[in-house]
């Protein structure tokens, strides 16, 4: 079993993919206007990150606050993109991948110039109808001619599943359904498999077991981890699958978000918080933890609320000391 199995050195250097701008965002009741989103995400390029999740091509009855995304991905303002130097000015180097459930919203994508999307799957049939109107078989059959596309086209394709320890539908979900999802996902071209406790119910000892279950059948390099905090676990389980081998996080600034289709699920676990934690162990990130805590300072007053992350509250409360 991958739960007993020793554990190995944790990393020297993590990815951290910032999703913020469409995890953190994609909830919230009221329209954030484009050039927030637009000011949010070149200040996350101005700190350091390398990978920032700018939005998603998905029906906008569904999913009303990303309806703007092609705006957004036009807005963002830094420096000469290097596939679309003459046609974008995003900051070379990195990544504004945006989530895309079908060819129709592949073909918005590509209108809007993307240089990466991610396709989105579910390991548990009530969530996936849930979440995208279709099994998980069905959704497969959507992405095929999506990822064969984007290959085409030269765009990396990352493949999310979610509800890979609970659903909050069907309750537990079994890791060998995750790893026969996760294999297919690679196979049809994604790069990485980001692994996604949707609701946040994981703790350590399931994510660990849940990881090695899909190690067997993707490489640990190719595996990024995908908590929301909504129990508190998600610091503890980033920690567990980093001794596992894993070096790839999603994490959101200021612990924004929560899925539509997941009722009562919170924000993914905050960028701030996973930062101090990689710090204060020597993980080399390349990220400016003040230049995040700022950002999540503005995103939050914009949206009219307190950060959910306890590294952003602390920080905010030592600089009103
Ligand atoms: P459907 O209703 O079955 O789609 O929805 P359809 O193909 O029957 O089309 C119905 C209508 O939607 C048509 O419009 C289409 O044009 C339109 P109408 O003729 O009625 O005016 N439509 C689209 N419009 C824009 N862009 C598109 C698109 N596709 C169809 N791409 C569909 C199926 C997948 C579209 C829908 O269920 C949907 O958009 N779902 C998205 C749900 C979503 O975005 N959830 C949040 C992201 S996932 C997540 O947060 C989890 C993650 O963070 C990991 C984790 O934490 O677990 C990634
Ligand atoms: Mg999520």
């Amino acid at each position: 079993e991958g739960g007993e199995e020793a554990a190995m050195a944790l990393p020297k250097r993590v990815r951290l993919v910032e999703v913020g701008p469409r995890d953190g965002l994609q909830n919230e009741a009221k329209p954030v206007p484009v050039e927030v989103k637009v000011e949010l995400i070149d200040r996350l390029t101005d700190a350091g990150h390398l990978a920032i999740e700018a939005g998603s091509f998905v029906s906008p009855k569904w999913v009303p606050q990303m309806a703007d995304s092609a705006a957004v991905l036009a807005g963002i303002r830094r420096a000469p993109g290097v596939r679309y130097a003459a046609l974008t000015r995003r900051k070379p180097g990195v990544s504004y991948p945006v989530l895309v459930p079908n060819k129709q919203g592949f073909n918005a994508a590509l209108e809007a110039k993307v240089e990466e999307i991610a396709v989105f799957a579910a390991a548990s049939e009530s969530f996936s109808r849930r979440n995208i109107n279709c099994s998980i078989a069905e959704s497969l059959e959507r992405f095929a001619p999506v990822t064969e596309a984007a290959r085409h086209h030269g765009i990396r394709v990352r493949g999310y599943i979610s509800t890979v320890v609970g659903c909050p539908y069907e309750g537990e979900v079994a890791p060998a359904a995750v790893a026969d999802l996760a294999a297919k996902l690679l196979a049809m071209g994604c790069y990485e498999i980001s692994l996604g406790d949707t609701i946040g119910v994981g703790t350590p000892g399931k994510c660990v077991t849940m990881v090695e279950e899909v190690a067997k059948v993707v490489p640990r390099e190719r595996i990024a981890v995908h908590f929301h905090d909504t129990y508190g676990q998600a610091l503890a389980n980033i920690l567990a699958c980093m001794e596992r081998g894993i070096t790839v996080m999603d994490t959101a600034v200021a612990g924004l978000g929560g899925c539509p289709y997941a009722k009562g699920a919170s924000g993914n676990v905050g960028t701030e918080d996973v930062i101090y934690m990689l710090n204060g162990l020597g993980i080399e990130h390349g990220v400016d933890l003040e230049l995040v805590a700022q950002t999540g300072r503005f995103i939050t007053a914009a949206l009219g609320r307190q950060p959910a992350s306890k590294v952003a509250q602390a920080l905010a409360a030592k600089l009103a000391a």
